[in-house]
């Protein structure tokens, strides 16, 4: 039905993923400088410069909570809301509502980058912002769930895409570990401690830690390829049974591998071997899907050669495809037994990190933030191949330092001579990781710079194009 001439045609909801995907790209920039400045402390400790709100123990929070919360936060916030507008061809469900959570995050992250170098902290990793935080993080959360599922509700077409079953998942799972990980009492406006004890405390901080990981980390970025990866390559996804079978799997498996984090603990042995076991079957899901990605190319590999932004998002695959079989080695017991405390996790955590959810997250910014100006792509592609490969070789330089780094301070801690007496103090572990420390500020350096490229080449997009609202097609097509 065409529209009467004297009206305007119903456009997308498309300002607030505008204002979530620049803000993803500032809090990038921001996240990864702390990243350098705590990888920077680490080789060179005098660099906190005896001030307290510089030291380490309160910058390395705030870094997390910068890349994971503020990064991929508004990474996500700004995909869903594009992605869930496009595949049900509808407008957002109360757009206000949605500036809201848009407002409503902003504060939250800044609420985060004043309290957590004044050293308030609710001492739970991942999870550190006191209670007057947490109770304006639900709300802006089930916010969200209001409007991206009300979109979902008004949808124009039957189906649901599978995008949005990860989005949606995403959004259910961390409202429900925020809400039940964040029962505290508190003792002022400042400090709380937390509503559960021992052990207890501990196991309900792992079910939320993994599934942060889980969730916030892998099934929203799942989201994310599922929808940019055939839209960039403009081909269908590989198998689309599939994806359908992997998005079960994945999350029914990830609910049950937290206490992979407590092995060796007081945690009871059955609990640990639970977690190992649905830890190793989690490889499966998370490579059905990785190579689902992946084939969606088949048939059109040869766009890999001169479209950086699929270099991104392909190569983001197989990275996941990297740490997610890492992952459930080191679940294993007998591998944790050396691998636990060491940087190997710390070069785990990274490949996933700065591998899988950074480049994906990086290439689906390349794909919508020209979208959202007017212009069919960035002012510069290449300096997207630029920061494709600054980036990779940053990763690669991080990752492999920290392994070696890793497994050599396994072996020396665990290292006796015969008569029983260790034979390296720990002192000299500390000196033997001092070269990897300072390899890792470099390829951490290179990361960075890849990302304040970015940041320049989106300012340059925004100057070339000016902010549209595209309209919805009138007539159901797909999407
Ligand atoms: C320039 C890039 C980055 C650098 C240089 C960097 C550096 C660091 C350093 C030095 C640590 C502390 C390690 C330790 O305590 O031994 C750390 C921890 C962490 N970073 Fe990054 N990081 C970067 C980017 C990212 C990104 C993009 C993410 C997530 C999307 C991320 C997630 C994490 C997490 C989850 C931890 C805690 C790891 C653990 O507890 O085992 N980082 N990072
Ligand atoms: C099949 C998938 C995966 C499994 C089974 C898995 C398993 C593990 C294991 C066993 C540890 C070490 C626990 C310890 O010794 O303390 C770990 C740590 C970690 N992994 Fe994974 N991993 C997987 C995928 C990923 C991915 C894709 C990411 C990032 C996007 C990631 C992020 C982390 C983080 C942040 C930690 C450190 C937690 C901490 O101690 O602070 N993992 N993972």
């Amino acid at each position: 039905m065409a529209s009467p001439a004297n009206q305007a045609p119903p456009v997308y909801s498309d300002t607030v993923v505008r204002l979530f995907a620049l803000a993803a790209v500032l809090w990038g920039i921001v996240g990864m400088l702390v990243g350098v400045i705590v990888a920077a402390q680490l080789a060179w400790p005098e660099l906190n410069f005896g001030i307290p709100f510089l030291s380490y123990g309160r910058l390395r929070p705030l870094h997390t909570n910068a890349v994971i919360f503020a990064f991929g936060g508004s990474v996500l916030f700004a995909t869903s809301y594009h992605v869930v507008q496009r595949t049900c061809q509808t407008r957002l469900f109360m757009p206000g509502l949605a500036m809201f959570t848009f407002i409503g995050w902003q504060v939250v992250i800044l609420a985060a980058a004043i309290s957590l170098p004044m050293g308030m902290t609710s001492g739970k990793e991942y999870a550190e912002l006191e209670w007057p935080i947490d109770l304006l993080i639900a709300v802006v959360w089930v916010s969200y769930a209001v409007v991206f599922f009300g979109t979902v509700g008004m949808r124009k077409i039957r189906h649901i895409y599978v995008a949005n079953w990860f989005f949606g998942g995403f959004i259910l799972a961390v409202a429900l570990l925020h809400i039940v990980n964040s029962a505290a009492v508190p003792v002022s406006l400042t400090k709380s401690y937390s509503a559960y004890a021992g052990v207890q405390d501990a196991m309900v901080q792992w079910w939320y830690g993994h599934n942060a990981v889980g969730f916030f980390l892998t099934a929203g970025f799942l989201g994310i390829m599922y929808y940019y990866i055939p839209k960039q390559a403009e081909r269908p996804v590989y198998s689309y049974r599939l994806s359908i079978v992997h998005f079960w799997a994945l999350i029914f498996t990830y609910m049950w591998a937290g206490p992979h984090h407590l092995h060796y603990t007081a945690l009871p042995d059955w609990a640990q071997s639970i977690g190992m076991v649905f830890s190793l079957v989690l490889l499966a899901p998370s490579w059905g899907g990785m190579i689902n990605g992946i084939m969606t190319l088949s048939g059109a590999w040869h766009k890999l050669r001169d479209d950086p932004i699929l270099k991104f998002l392909i190569v983001s695959l197989s990275f996941y495809g990297m740490s997610t079989f890492e992952g459930p080695m080191m679940s294993i017991k007998t591998v944790n037994a050396l691998s636990h405390y060491t940087d190997w996790t710390v070069g785990h955590v990274h490949s996933g990190a700065l591998g899988w959810v950074g480049l994906v997250s990086m290439g689906a910014l390349y794909h919508l933030i020209p979208r959202m100006f007017g212009r069919k792509q960035m002012y510069s592609v290449r300096a997207i191949e630029l920061h494709f490969w600054i980036a990779t070789i940053g990763i690669v330089l991080y990752i492999a330092a920290m392994w070696i780094a890793g497994v050599m301070q396994g072996l020396m801690w665990r290292a006796v001579n015969p008569d029983g007496t260790l034979v390296y103090s720990f002192v000299e572990s500390v000196k033997a990781t001092y070269p990897f420390y300072v390899i890792r500020v470099g390829g951490g350096l290179l990361y960075l710079t890849g990302m304040v490229i970015m940041g320049w080449n989106t300012v340059m997009t925004m100057r070339a194009g000016k902010p549209v609202e595209a309209p919805i097609p009138l007539a159901p097509a797909h999407a």
